[in-house]
């Protein structure tokens, strides 16, 4: 698994989709940059996501509010009193870890020990062995498990506040983290806010403090009325909106899956109270079914209910992906109440409430969310994507096999040669198709070389040209997954190319 996600992280660089940000001046860590890939494939994942949610719906609309916003958003939203991670300093190493994290990290590697036990008992035993029995008797395999136990029995699987004094006891008893610390040498927890502070105006006195935002969400939510009453939206409704979100993450790891500064795509959908149940179940399969569309495996995929909720909600569901590290979260659904609403009515003064004609009565709405990351996105679909193939010859070939709706470039164009015209008749092609597809000239080193480039790229279509090509006007064209050649006029490349990457 480890080496599958290296893999991926160097891949990411190798063809231009993900770079450290800063690099020469050895990065900063938990900031990405896109290259010219990824680019492209961030685009279009925020295409696939915007037709769907907006342009495909007849009541629901987009919305782009700024990043800056007046600093009371952030007292209403309870996100200056409540969102925070609970934070533990080892005074020997002066190093600051997450304390959850240190717990999660903790519960795996007794989990790599059980393996270990496992393996070694495997190849005593050899047939013989059988796994139920020996986990459930050998007294190393018990008494680790017994660790895991203790864990999960008292922190349950979220830590919560309350749950401080918990970590702490069991960061002494366990000695959890670096091998350097005593037991005794940790900190209290304390909770650490996760908003990027910045100033707004030029003067001391004047300036006012403000945060960058931590969730797209609040901006839909103080612009309900102006959009409702401009669009003449009538409940039930939708506001979507993509844009950067910044959270000053401690624990920064896992390349592009936790990052300080990413992109959010998020929906808030306004209705009537009492209606949640039915709209938090429509929501959840809704956007199950956007990602099954995809093509990505249905095992890929999970939900995961909370038990534990947020302030704001009262219901909430993850769908999970699984990573090459696991499942976890990559899109949330939050039944949120009017939780927001009458929240920024309270601190602003203002009402934000809807006149139902029907009923004859105003209300504050309720809301329904789905939000979802664009990098996470991008990360489940990079990953899943990157496979090495075994050939029939006992070579293998690196493939990105990208949804063809999501690659970056549609189709690349090669001249067999770069002689002969064959160059001139490439380039009339890709003058032809650039309008509609971003499409690829390539002419360095040999077709076979120039194919594997583009597998490895993601493209789905090689288009090649040669000599035949002169008297009858058709072309190879090639297509990734299969490796399939076919001949076909260069009239008919639009069409083919246009079936397999439209939506
Ligand atoms: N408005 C609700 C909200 O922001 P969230 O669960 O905190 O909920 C929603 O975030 C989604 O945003 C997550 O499911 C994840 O895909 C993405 N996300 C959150 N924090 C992230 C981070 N540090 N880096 C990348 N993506 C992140």
């Amino acid at each position: 698994q480890d080496d599958q996600f290296k893999k991926v992280i160097s891949h990411a660089k190798e063809y231009g989709y993900v770079f450290q940000s800063s690099e020469i001046y050895d990065g900063l860590s938990a900031v990405y940059d896109y290259g010219q890939n990824g680019v492209e494939l961030k685009k279009n994942i925020r295409d696939y996501w915007w037709k769907s949610m907006v342009q495909m719906h007849d009541n629901i609309v987009g919305l782009d509010a700024a990043i800056f916003m007046h600093p009371t958003t952030w007292k209403a939203s309870g996100h200056v009193d409540a969102f925070s991670d609970p934070l533990i300093d080892n005074k020997d190493s002066k190093k600051r870890y997450r304390a959850d994290v240190l717990v999660e990290d903790y519960c795996l590697k007794i989990e790599t020990k059980i393996e270990k036990e496992v393996k070694k008992a495997q190849k005593r035993f050899g047939d013989a062995f059988n796994k139920e029995e020996f986990v459930s008797t050998n007294p190393r395999v018990l008494g680790y498990q017994e660790k895991i136990d203790t864990i999960l029995s008292r922190l349950g699987k979220s830590l919560e506040k309350e749950d401080l004094a918990d970590v702490k006891l069991l960061i002494e008893e366990l000695e959890i983290g670096c091998p350097l610390s005593g037991s005794k040498n940790w900190t209290d927890v304390k909770q650490f806010n996760l908003m990027f502070g910045t100033k707004l105006g030029a003067s001391a006195e004047s300036a006012m403090d403000l945060y960058l935002r931590p969730e797209t969400a609040q901006g839909i939510f103080v612009n309900f009325l102006n959009v409702q009453k401009t669009g003449r939206m009538k409940i039930p409704f939708g506001i979507a909106q993509t844009g950067k979100a910044f959270r000053n993450e401690i624990v920064a790891r896992q390349f592009i899956f936790r990052m300080r500064e990413f992109e959010q795509m998020e929906m808030q959908f306004f209705i009537k109270p009492g209606t949640q149940g039915e709209w938090y179940k429509h929501w959840k399969e809704a956007r199950m079914k956007w990602h099954l569309s995809l093509g990505m495996g249905e095992d890929n995929y999970r939900f995961h209910d909370h038990e534990k909720l947020a302030h704001y909600a009262d219901a909430a569901a993850d769908i999970e992906f699984k990573f090459p590290f696991g499942f976890k979260e990559l899109e949330g659904i939050h039944s949120r109440t009017d939780f927001d609403l009458k929240a920024h009515e309270e601190h602003s003064g203002k009402k934000l409430q809807y006149f139902d004609h029907e009923d004859n009565a105003s209300y504050t709405p309720y809301v329904l969310e789905t939000s979802i990351g664009l990098d996470r996105m991008f990360l489940a679909v990079f990953s899943n994507s990157l496979v090495e193939e075994e050939l029939e010859n006992n070579t293998t070939r690196t493939v990105l096999k990208l949804p063809a709706v999501l690659a970056p470039i549609k189709a690349a164009v090669f001249p067999l040669v770069k002689k002969d015209g064959l160059p001139e008749v490439a380039k009339q092609i890709i003058d032809d198709l650039k309008y509609d597809f971003n499409v690829f000239y390539d002419e360095k080193d040999a077709v076979g070389k120039r194919y594997r480039r583009q597998d490895a790229n993601g493209t789905p279509f090689c288009i090649t040209v040669d000599h035949d090509t002169l008297e009858d006007k058709m072309v190879t064209i090639r297509h990734r997954d299969t490796m399939e050649q076919k001949r076909v006029l260069i009239t008919d490349l639009a069409a083919i190319i246009d079936k397999e990457v439209n939506f």
